[in-house]
């Protein structure tokens, strides 16, 4: 027999979107260039040169996306403004066709029943910003941008998130080189997730100041990690890798200031000092500012090994996949048990006033048949074993208070182009027509219930 797991009353249920991976429009109504759309049209950044000047047309098929979220009884829906749509060249000049677009499409989801939540920041920084988020006065320039959307949409919109995973928006972006703007080195990572903190930590009273009652997240992808084996070198290799990945930028934002460990390994490898001139002082108490959620989202866990020949080097370690994983077509590893363990380790370590999860999700290829009908049952499957290992979460004890699908439709997913396919809905990028996959109907079922069957 099945056994149900309930969700507590109120519970937010939703889906996740992101700006430069829905809307295409790159270059309407005004809209500046970000660094996203410079990026893409790089030679050679992106899977087969893709980019996301029109991807799923999101720009002008709103009013008709809204109207599907309402027909499948989605009830909150995360999406993120692009900056460059609102000033244009970064600060300054407002240009208000970008305002009106996400008035409109705010006053359309209210109107659909559906509550919006916003992103400020998800990754598609104005072009025009100089030296991006090497550069501090980009943390102001964010401010005023904040202010600006806030006293816009504040008096219709009460869930704010500042950041999207500052994570990558430094190390993928500056030391990883694989998101805009591909720079290659971890100095400069840290610098700009310094800049990125400072951006949050600053915007957040901005927020609170313009939008009553607002609730403010940030939104952060940590990963539960843990050693390929009890050895010494493995573990070694997972505190490092733990560090960069979790700890680096979560520590300082509850208090801790950046973790000892991880600028001892900085400083070895040349790439930190005590104490960094971009710091300033005062710097660590803004970005500390209390929030009323940590936004969480989670995919899959990493499993670490050292280097042999390299003992004193733990950043030269490498990922393990275990024999029998069950893999995504991105060839992560479904893991549903993580889910639960990293929410445990953030009440832990962080004790977060409340949470939500504003992704998780997974990408399988499946298109629609003759009929138009997506049977995409590893999504389903993938939906109900994390749901319910969150309902056990929940049941625990842990603070969650929402659930964010990513993603509401297929889009175009940064360097992998148009190759990963992470919807509820399937999107023919010919024709731009939407097709449901059978996930997305399970989803339906599972809100209108406040549960899940195992
Ligand atoms: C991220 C972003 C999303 C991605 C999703 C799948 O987590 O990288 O927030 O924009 O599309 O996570 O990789």
């Amino acid at each position: 027999m099945s056994r149900v797991h309930h969700f507590p009353k109120g519970f937010l249920w939703g889906v996740s979107t992101a700006s430069y991976q829905i809307e295409g429009a790159a270059h309407e109504d005004g809209k500046g260039e970000s660094i996203w759309d410079a990026y893409t049209h790089t030679p050679g950044k992106v899977i087969n040169n893709e980019n996301g000047d029109v991807a799923a047309d999101h720009y002008h098929l709103w009013r008709q996306d809204i109207a599907l979220m309402k027909d499948l009884g989605y009830r909150t829906y995360r999406f993120s403004i692009a900056w460059p749509r609102i000033l244009p060249a970064g600060t300054g000049k407002m240009n208000e066709p970008g305002l009106v677009f996400y008035d409109h499409l705010v006053d359309g989801l209210l109107e659909a029943g559906i509550t919006p939540v916003v992103t400020l920041y998800h990754w598609d920084l104005p072009v025009a910003l100089s030296g991006g988020w090497l550069n501090r006065a980009t943390a102001d320039a964010f401010v005023e941008y904040t202010d600006v959307v806030t006293r816009r949409l504040g008096d219709r919109v009460k869930m704010w998130t500042t950041l999207n995973e500052p994570f990558c928006a430094s190390f993928s972006s500056y030391a990883f080189g694989y998101h805009a703007p591909g720079e290659k080195n971890l100095a400069h990572a840290l610098q700009a997730g310094h800049h990125l903190l400072l951006a949050h930590g600053l915007a957040v009273p901005v927020i609170r100041a313009n939008v009553p009652l607002a609730r403010v997240s940030i939104v952060v992808n940590p990963a539960p990690t843990i050693p390929a084996s009890s050895s010494v070198l493995d573990r070694e290799a997972c505190r490092f890798q733990d560090g960069l990945t979790n700890r680096w930028l979560l520590d300082p934002l509850f208090g801790r200031d950046y973790p000892q460990d991880m600028r001892a390994d900085f400083t070895r490898m040349g790439v930190w000092q005590d104490l960094p001139s971009y710091i300033k002082p005062g710097d660590m108490q803004v970005i500390s500012v209390p929030l009323d959620l940590l936004g969480v989202n989670y995919y899959s866990r990493h499993i670490v090994a050292g280097d042999p020949d390299h003992p004193d080097q733990p950043e030269l370690s490498h990922g393990v996949m275990p024999p029998d994983a069950q893999k995504t077509d991105f060839g992560w590893e479904v893991y549903p048990q993580g889910f639960y363990d990293l929410l445990a380790w953030l009440k832990q370590t962080y004790s977060p006033k409340s949470m939500f999860i504003a992704e998780n999700g997974v990408s399988y290829g499946d298109g629609p048949d003759a009929s138009g009908a997506v049977h995409d049952l590893r999504r389903m499957d993938f939906l109900r074993s994390h749901l319910v290992t969150l309902a056990h979460a929940i049941a625990d004890g842990i603070p969650v208070e929402g659930y964010f699908h990513w993603s509401f439709l297929d889009n175009f997913e940064w360097a992998a182009g148009f190759s990963q396919r992470f919807g509820l809905i399937y999107t023919d990028y010919a024709t731009r027509k939407r097709y449901p996959k059978d996930s997305a109907y399970l989803y339906q079922q599972i809100i209108a219930a406040n549960s899940v069957s195992e």
